[in-house]
C-alpha cells in the first residue's frame, strides 16, 4: 500500500492518576471521527490511544491510596479508561499502556541506540519541577501569590501548586543539538504544527534556545530502568512519547512500523510543545522520520478556565451521555467548537443544539421522509421520474457537501466538515416544505411527481447517513436500516456519498423511531 493511503492517528496517552472527564473524551471523539472517516474511505487507517502510567504523579497517587502504582494503574485502566471508550463509542485499533512489555522492550532498544550514538550523557541538574506537569520549569512558567495556603511559594502557573526544587545527577539528552534542524522543519513544513497559533508559539519557544533535557531520575523507581544504569528510571515524558513508535512495532516489527509511520498526533495545546519539540528531536537523533503532523486542539473551558480534575471542574462524560445519548455528545463537541479553538461547555447550549439541530433539524427530517414512504408507498421506495430543477439542486448540494466535507476533514477542520454536511439537512428541509409531498399524495395525477420527490429526499438521507456516520454512528445506523439500503453502512465509502442514485427503487423502507427523542429533564 502506498504511504499516502496510510493514516495513523494517535491521541495523547492519558495519566491514570484520575478518572477521565469530558476534556479527555473530547480528544478521543475528535480522533475517532477523523479515523472513522478515513477508514470508511478505504484508507489504511490505525487509531492508537492508551495510558501513561509511570512517573512521580502516578506513584504519589498510588501511595496516597495505600496501593502500588501498578495495582492503581490496573484498576484505573479497567474501571475508568477502557470503559470511557465504550461510553463515547470509540473504535480504536489499539490501546497501549506504558507498563506493557512490548512498550518497555521498544523503549530499551531506542534508549540504547541513543546512548551508543552519543546523544545521551551524564550531568548534574538543579531546577524547579512540577509533578502535575511532570516537567522542569523555567522562572517564566512560575507565579507567586500573597495569600492562601501557598503564600510566598513558587507555583506552577498551570496547576497553581508549589513546584519542588530538585538537584540530581541525571542523564541528559542532547536536545540543544537539534534546535536548527527543528526550526528548519517548522519553516519548510508549515503543516508540521497546526493550528497556526500553536505553531507560532512553538517557533517562539525554540528560537529562545533549547537546553539539553534531563531524561532520568534516581530519587524514585517507578519507571523503565535505564539499560546501562539501573539506579535510574527514564523520565516519564521520554517514556510516554515513545508509545507512538513502540505500539506499531518499533525495533521489533519493522514491516508494521513502515506500514504505519509517520503518525499524525492529535493532542491538547497544553502538550503540543512536548510533541513538536522533544519528540521530533528524539526521532531525529534515532534517524527516524518525523511525524506527519502535530495538531494541538483547544481546551474545553469552564468559567473561562481549562476544565480540569485538579481544579474540580471536571464533568464525567457519562453525565452527558446518560441524558442525551452518545451521538449527541459526539455531535455537540465536534460541531459547536471550531476544532483548534477553545470552547465553553454549558448544559443550556448542549440542550438547545440537541433540540434545534439533532431533533428538529436532522431527526425530524429522517422520520418524516421515512414515514411518507411507508404511508404513501407501503414501505416500498418509489422510482424517480423526470428530475426538476429543484431535484437537481438537491443532487448538486449533496455532491458539493461531500467534496467540501472531505477537504475539511483532510485539514482536521471537523466543525467545517459537519457544517458542509449540514447544508444537506437544511436544503432538504426547505425542499420538502416547498414540494409539499402531502399535497401531491392527494391526487393520482401527481403520483409520479410524489415518487420523484420522495426518492430525492430518501437519496439525500442516504448520503446524510453515510457522511454523518463517523460523527453519529448510532443514529445513522438506524436510519440506514430504515432506508433499506444495501450493504453495511460502515462499508460505504464516504468520498463516494455524493454519487446520486445509490438507493434501489423497490427497496423496503421500514418505520423509524425518533432518532433524537425529546429530553424531559436536563441536568444543571
Ligand atoms: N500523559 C500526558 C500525555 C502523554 S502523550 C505522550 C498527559 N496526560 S493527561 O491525562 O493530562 O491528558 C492531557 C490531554 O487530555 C490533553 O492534551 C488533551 O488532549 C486532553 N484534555 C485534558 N483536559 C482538557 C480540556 N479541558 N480540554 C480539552 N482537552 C483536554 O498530558
Amino acid at each position: 500500500m502506498a504511504a499516502s493511503d496510510s493514516f495513523y492517528l494517535t491521541t495523547p496517552i492519558f495519566y491514570v492518576n484520575d478518572v477521565p472527564h469530558i476534556g479527555h473524551a473530547y480528544t478521543e471523539v475528535a480522533a475517532d471521527v477523523l479515523t472513522r472517516w478515513h477508514r470508511q474511505s478505504g484508507d489504511d487507517t490505525w487509531l492508537l490511544t492508551g495510558t501513561d502510567e509511570h512517573g512521580q504523579k502516578i506513584l504519589r497517587t498510588a501511595v496516597a491510596n495505600d496501593t502500588t502504582p501498578k495495582e492503581w494503574a490496573d484498576k484505573l485502566v479497567h474501571d475508568a479508561w477502557l470503559p470511557l471508550l465504550e461510553t463515547i463509542n470509540i473504535r480504536n485499533d489499539d490501546f497501549i499502556r506504558t507498563t506493557d512489555e512490548r512498550h518497555e522492550k521498544g523503549v530499551l532498544i531506542f534508549l540504547q541506540k541513543l546512548y551508543d550514538d552519543g546523544y545521551i550523557y551524564s550531568g548534574e541538574y538543579e531546577g524547579y519541577y512540577c509533578v502535575g506537569c511532570e516537567e522542569y520549569k523555567q522562572l517564566d512558567d512560575l507565579m507567586e501569590t500573597e495569600d492562601g495556603d501557598f503564600a510566598g511559594q513558587k507555583l506552577c502557573k498551570i496547576h497553581t501548586r508549589p513546584v519542588e526544587v530538585l538537584k540530581e545527577r541525571n542523564y541528559f539528552f542532547r536536545m540543544s543539538d537539534f534546535q536548527d534542524r527543528l526550526l528548519d522543519l517548522y519553516e519548510t513544513n508549515p503543516q508540521f504544527i497546526q493550528p497556526e497559533s500553536v505553531r507560532n508559539e512553538i517557533i517562539q519557544f525554540v528560537k529562545q534556545g533549547l537546553s539539553d533535557l534531563s531524561v532520568s531520575r534516581s530519587s524514585f523507581d517507578w519507571g523503565i530502568k535505564i539499560p546501562w544504569d539501573e539506579s535510574h528510571v527514564l523520565y516519564v515524558w521520554f517514556d510516554a512519547l515513545l508509545n507512538y513508535a513502540t505500539a506499531i512495532g518499533y525495533g521489533v516489527d519493522q514491516e508494521q512500523f513502515d506500514r504505519r509511520w509517520p503518525a499524525t498526533h492529535l493532542v491538547g495545546k497544553d502538550i503540543a510543545r512536548f510533541h513538536a519539540v522533544i519528540w521530533p528531536a528524539m526521532l531525529m537523533a534515532a534517524g527516524i522520520e518525523v511525524p506527519r503532523q502535530v495538531f494541538g486542539h483547544g481546551w474545553l473551558l469552564v468559567g473561562g478556565e481549562k476544565m480540569s480534575k485538579s481544579k474540580l471542574t471536571g464533568i464525567a462524560p457519562s453525565q452527558i451521555t446518560e441524558t442525551f445519548g452518545v451521538d449527541a455528545f459526539r455531535y455537540y463537541f465536534m460541531s459547536a467548537i471550531s476544532f483548534g479553538q477553545d470552547g465553553s461547555f454549558s448544559w443550556e447550549d448542549l440542550s438547545a443544539r440537541y433540540q434545534a439541530e439533532l431533533a428538529n433539524g436532522f431527526g425530524n427530517l429522517a422520520s418524516r421522509v421515512v414515514a411518507m414512504v411507508t404511508r404513501y408507498y407501503d414501505g416500498v421506495l418509489p422510482a424517480p421520474a423526470d428530475y426538476s430543477d429543484a431535484d437537481l439542486a438537491i443532487q448538486a448540494t449533496v455532491a458539493k457537501a461531500t467534496v467540501n466535507a472531505d477537504a475539511a476533514i483532510n485539514s482536521l477542520a471537523i466543525h467545517e466538515a459537519i457544517s458542509a454536511i449540514w447544508t444537506i439537512v437544511e436544503e432538504l428541509n426547505g425542499y420538502i416544505t416547498i414540494q409539499e409531498p402531502w399535497v401531491l399524495a392527494k391526487q393520482d395525477e401527481t403520483r409520479e411527481r410524489l415518487g420523484t420527490v420522495l426518492y430525492t429526499a430518501s437519496e439525500g438521507l442516504r448520503a446524510l447517513a453515510v457522511l454523518l456516520s463517523p460523527v453519529i454512528p448510532e443514529a445513522t445506523g438506524k436510519l440506514w436500516a430504515a432506508l433499506g439500503a444495501s450493504g453495511a453502512l460502515d462499508d460505504q465509502p464516504v468520498r463516494d456519498a455524493g454519487r446520486w442514485g445509490q438507493l434501489e427503487p423497490g427497496a423496503g423502507v421500514a418505520p423509524l423511531e425518533p432518532l433524537f427523542p425529546r429530553i424531559e429533564e436536563v441536568p444543571a
